[in-house]
């Protein structure tokens, strides 16, 4: 776990499934204590015989309350917090013209406010640690916008990637870095009900997570502002 002293500690969000269950598995694997924002809070199979390790906290990302609450049962619970990945999110399918303003506003606040919540709720615990780390779980949607479909979703995704910057340029000082991590489809159920490629040709989620796990573990000395994966050809991805 690379430097990170023993007991570690990160916070996953949405991590009852999909990315954010190999994020955190992978994490606790290489020696992390974590702690998971599930709405509906489960002990994972993948934590049998660790469950001192792993924090379970109810967390639904469009209660404005919430990510104070979690940094602090996560305070209490752990006395520190090194890491968050911000990865809850959702993915409704509309142009830009199909979307209601309450489709715009579902997908802003859990993938932009929600995130920016949980890091401002965190920050001083991050600072204190002298190389603090946050990932934000953007993506290409906000790099590009690839299809019309993806428009509104991009919207709130460009917004996630530069809310990433500001994170880095707000925190660089105090040792926090930010990574806006940009994949293309990975293998889970947002992607599943999005394409008829088959599964095993998409970014697979444990390899992602290990990507994950790499940026958490570099050094402040090697900052990486965005992390691009695809599992197709792009023009620029
Ligand atoms: N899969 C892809 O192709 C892909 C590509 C690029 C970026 N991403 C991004 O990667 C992240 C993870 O995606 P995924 O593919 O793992 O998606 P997923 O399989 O659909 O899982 C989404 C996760 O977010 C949680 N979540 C959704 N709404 C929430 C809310 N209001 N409060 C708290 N948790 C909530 C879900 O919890 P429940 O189990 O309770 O629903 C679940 O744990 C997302 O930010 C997504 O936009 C995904």
């Amino acid at each position: 776990m690379s430097d990170f002293p023993k007991g570690a500690v990160a916070l996953i969000s949405g991590a009852s499934r999909g990315i954010g269950d190999h994020v955190a598995a992978e994490l606790l694997r290489q020696g992390w204590n974590v702690s998971l924002g599930m709405r509906t809070p489960v002990m994972p199979a993948w934590a049998e015989g660790e469950e001192d390790r792993v924090q379970l906290f109810a967390y639904e990302a469009g209660d404005v309350t919430a990510e104070a609450r979690w940094v602090e049962a996560a305070t209490v619970r752990f006395g520190r917090i090194d890491a968050l990945v911000a990865n809850a999110g959702i993915m409704i399918p509309k142009t830009v013209i199909e979307a209601e303003d309450e489709d715009i506003e579902a997908m802003m606040q859990v993938n932009l406010k929600a995130p920016r919540r949980l890091a401002k709720a965190a920050w001083e615990t991050l600072a204190a640690t002298g190389r603090g780390r946050v990932i934000i779980l953007a993506s290409l949607s906000g790099k590009r916008v690839k299809s019309a479909g993806a428009g509104s979703y991009s919207l709130s995704k460009f917004a996630a990637v530069a809310l990433a910057h500001a994170i880095r340029q707000t925190g660089f000082d105090q040792g926090i870095r930010a990574t806006a991590v940009c994949p293309g489809f990975v293998a889970t159920d947002m992607a599943m009900a999005l394409t008829d490629r088959p599964a095993d040709l998409l970014t697979q989620p444990d390899d992602l997570a290990r990507i994950i796990a790499m940026l958490i573990a570099l050094p402040n000395s090697a900052s990486v502002a965005e992390f691009a994966i695809n599992c197709q050809l792009e023009e620029f991805f």
